[in-house]
């Protein structure tokens, strides 16, 4: 059970005065009765609480999409450089991580949640998820390029890298799609063809693409369908 006010904090209708006042305003219904007390207690599984008329869920995690740029690291904490987590401002970043990781030099997608499960089966080399890059190349991408790639490239691991998907945009830009998440992969893997990575910019992961709107160094929140999307990836 928690406070009202605190249970609508949590799911982002607002900050603690702002939601007092829609509360106090009676916007706000618990099982469908107005309620006017930010200090009611509410169960915050089994309550149905809306704000106007719009149901608001409750999540015992937090799960944000960041749009990384170059120049930050993906870490949570550093003493030095700044990190994907410093990029969250105003948000109460304890105990949030990123998913997986971003070279710095490297841009795009980026999932940061607390929700160690479902980190944890979106990351296992056994689920393969999909992970979609741009990438720009030095040299001119080949045709045999792309077939070594799709075929699996041994980039100096114990095993080769699972086939990829390629798809040639220009004569040195690429999507690649990789189903791993080995050290410096993307990077590797053009190595291994004897090119190499100018520019590197994570795409999607998932059943989850980088939104044209969230701008470089931007973040926000999942959607109630983005989540609900990932969860069922993490679980096929
Ligand atoms: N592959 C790389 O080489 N770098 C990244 O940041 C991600 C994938």
């Amino acid at each position: 059970m928690m406070r009202l006010d605190r249970f609508l904090c949590e799911t982002g209708t607002g900050t603690r005065s702002e939601v007092k006042q829609l509360i106090r305003k009676g916007l706000v219904t618990v099982n469908g009765l107005q309620e006017t007390s930010p200090d009611r207690k509410v169960g915050e599984e089994t309550d149905v609480i809306a704000v106007r008329g719009e149901q608001r869920l409750f999540h015992k995690f937090h799960y944000y999409l960041l749009h990384k740029p170059a120049g930050v690291i993906t870490a949570t904490r550093d003493s030095g450089q700044e990190t994907v987590l410093d990029l969250l401002a105003g948000e109460n970043i304890r105990n949030l991580f990123p998913v997986g990781r971003l070279d710095k030099d490297a841009e795009g997608f980026l999932l940061i949640t607390d929700d160690g499960g479902l980190a944890h089966r979106l990351l296992s080399p056994k689920k393969h998820v999909d992970k979609t890059y741009f990438v720009r190349t030095k040299l001119p991408f080949l045709k045999q390029d792309a077939e070594c790639l799709e075929a699996g490239v041994d980039i100096g691991d114990e095993m080769r890298t699972l086939p990829a998907r390629v798809e040639q945009l220009a004569d040195n830009e690429i999507n690649l799609t990789i189903r791993e998440g080995r050290f410096h992969q993307v990077k590797r893997m053009l190595e291994a063809v004897g090119n190499e990575v100018v520019y590197l910019k994570r795409l999607s992961m998932g059943p989850l693409a980088l939104p044209n709107d969230l701008k470089k160094g931007c973040f926000r929140p999942l959607n109630e369908e983005e989540l609900l999307k990932l969860r069922q990836e993490s679980l096929l």
